[in-house]
């Protein structure tokens, strides 16, 4: 799904490490509103536990992700779960809603990412998503940048991830022949359920993998350094630095 290193995706690790994922895409679902009856794309399900919600209340779901491992957990909640590309969707006028949380922003190629929900989409469809946006954990991403930098690599190169204001993702829906809603940019610091080293051996992958094995302890103990003034707390805990946006759009007809 990424440009460059595709981070794998431990289920377990990323439940005890990540399970605020999908706890704090309640906001995301009831903005969706999923019906009964309604056929709805959960596009990066991870895994699948947002996506046993929308069927819960009655959807059919099918459940996506580049992640061989986490679509193999969404199968084992008894889901409709399918190994795909965000970038290279191949599903045609079939959804009435592409729902989708925490992915959007591994994704560089914006641009093919909505243009495969828009075809993926019945007309008058809609596409309700939460990922990060501008500035989102900018702290962490630049403690990595200088963290690489440092060792003669180019951080910016190897950064994976591309995180939109709302007049960029705006304009980018209405190109492809989306009516845009609402679209909203808010900070939401996030609480880790451990410590930060955890989050980044996780999420910064692509970072991670761009430098020698026995580099990457100096290089996750360099950030958690960088980082601790601002997101760790007095009684120890962490809170990571994230931006959302959170947007609604509908397929023209
Ligand atoms: C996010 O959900 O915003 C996010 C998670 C991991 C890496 C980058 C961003």
């Amino acid at each position: 799904m990424v440009s460059g290193v595709e981070p794998r995706w431990n289920p377990d690790e990323y439940s005890r490490t990540a399970r605020f994922v999908s706890d704090l895409g309640a906001d995301a679902l009831a903005l969706l509103a999923p019906a009964a009856g309604e056929r709805i794309l959960d596009l990066g399900c991870g895994d699948g536990v947002l996506s046993a919600k929308i069927d819960d209340l009655g959807a059919e779901v099918v459940a996506v992700d580049s992640s061989p491992e986490q679509v193999a957990a969404a199968h084992a909640l008894g889901l409709d779960a399918r190994v795909a590309d965000a970038a290279k969707l191949r599903f045609d006028a079939e959804f009435d809603a592409v729902f989708s949380n925490a992915t959007l922003h591994w994704v560089r190629d914006a641009d093919a990412v909505i243009g495969g929900i828009r075809r993926a989409l019945r007309p008058g469809g809609r596409f309700v998503a939460e990922f990060g946006g501008k500035g989102n954990i900018d702290v962490i991403r630049s403690a990595l940048v200088a963290a690489l930098d440092r060792r003669g690599v180019d951080g910016r190169a190897v950064d994976p991830w591309h995180f939109p204001d709302v007049a960029d993702y705006t304009r980018r829906l209405e190109t492809a022949g989306f009516s845009v809603k609402s679209a909203e940019l808010f900070d939401r610091p996030t609480p880790l359920a451990g410590d930060i080293r955890d989050w980044l051996a996780l999420f910064a992958q692509p970072f991670l993998a761009a430098v020698a094995e026995a580099d990457r302890a100096a290089i996750l103990d360099e950030v958690r350094d960088a980082v601790r003034p601002t997101l760790q707390r007095a009684d120890g805990s962490w809170t990571a630095d994230y931006v959302r946006l959170r947007i609604k759009a509908l397929k023209d007809a």
